[in-house]
């Protein structure tokens, strides 16, 4: 079969669940795992400062790179993000190579139109020319995992990209969860996790499941660097801890454990700036994405919250 640049799942992006059935990579006592940054350097300032504050671990669970096509911010937000724990994304993994075969390598499901597959492709293509320059830093990505588990005091957490299967997999999106949890809950308890953090398909969603494990749960964080529901100017981050934050949005216990969706309040007005300079009217990215930085996507946060707690509860108990 063809392979169509941006459609297609590439063999080398695609693990076992059982590979999770591991002794954790990383302990830590709380931890904020960022995916989706997408180059936004001011979210990279929000979230070093919320880790900061809280002696928190961070993990970016890739796409760190994606609008920095400016070969100055391109270096310095990675070498930045490639002072902490990092997984590649499909980003990463497609500038760190040379094949153009698999495009942005996004692997988008049928649910994203053709011209939507074709400006991520440009996107790709312009930002695989900065990183050229770069062979050292594509050298890093090359190496970088695809997935890494965590454990914070007896709880494990399978953090990817994609999901449990692939780097760029779509079968931890909020419309697949929604499809039916059944292959998710297999997946759980197939990978001796009890949470999945991840990342990739642009929307959040945090889905609660009663696995032989006992209770776990699957948190996207949508995107890190970008607005993540409708009239909304911050991004979304993951935060893992004992005790709830006070600006969490919606999260749930696990045991001992609170994960939450945390904001990631970067500087709108900057952003944008920095955004329309480099992606100007009728570029890719302005088509694609302008909207949603500007205002946030057509998605509620009612929509993402399918656990047993409502939005703000746990901060409410804090
Ligand atoms: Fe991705």
């Amino acid at each position: 079969m063809a392979r169509t640049p941006g459609r297609s799942c590439p063999r080398h992006y695609r693990y076992s669940p059982a590979v999770f059935a591991r002794a954790a990579d990383l302990e830590a006592q709380s931890l904020y795992i960022v995916g989706g940054l997408y180059g936004n350097p001011f979210a990279l300032e929000a979230v070093l400062a919320m880790a900061r504050r809280e002696s928190a671990t961070l993990v970016f669970n890739g796409d760190f790179n994606w609008f920095n096509v400016d070969p100055a911010e391109f270096e310095s937000v990675n070498e930045t993000v490639l002072q902490h724990a990092a997984l590649r994304g499909n980003v990463e993994t497609e500038i760190a190579g040379e094949d153009e075969g698999a495009g942005c390598g996004c692997a988008y499901p049928e649910w994203v139109g053709d011209a939507e597959v074709e400006r991520s492709n440009e996107i790709l293509g312009r930002l695989r020319e900065t990183a050229s320059a770069y062979p050292e830093m594509r050298a890093r990505f090359a190496v970088l995992p695809m997935h890494l588990v965590a454990e914070i005091g007896g709880l494990r957490v399978g953090i990817v990209h994609g999901d449990a299967e692939s780097l760029a997999g779509w079968g931890f999106s909020q419309e697949a969860l929604r499809e039916g949890p059944g292959r998710a809950r297999a997946l759980l308890a197939g990978a001796g996790v009890d949470v999945f953090a991840c990342t990739h398909t642009c929307l959040p969603v945090m889905q609660e499941f009663s696995t032989l494990r006992g209770a776990a749960l699957i948190v996207n964080n949508g995107a890190a660097g970008m607005p993540n529901f409708r009239d909304t100017r911050f991004g979304l981050a993951t935060r893992i801890a004992s005790a709830p934050s006070t600006q969490a949005l919606y999260g749930t216990r696990l045991g001992k454990w609170v994960v939450e969706a945390v904001p990631v309040r970067y500087d709108h007005e900057a952003w944008i700036a920095r955004f329309d300079r480099f992606w100007p009217a009728g570029s890719p990215a302005s088509l694609s994405y302008r909207r949603r930085i500007a205002s946030g996507p057509d998605y509620e946060m009612e929509q993402a919250v399918r656990t047993g707690a409502p939005a703000g509860a746990l901060s409410r108990v804090a």
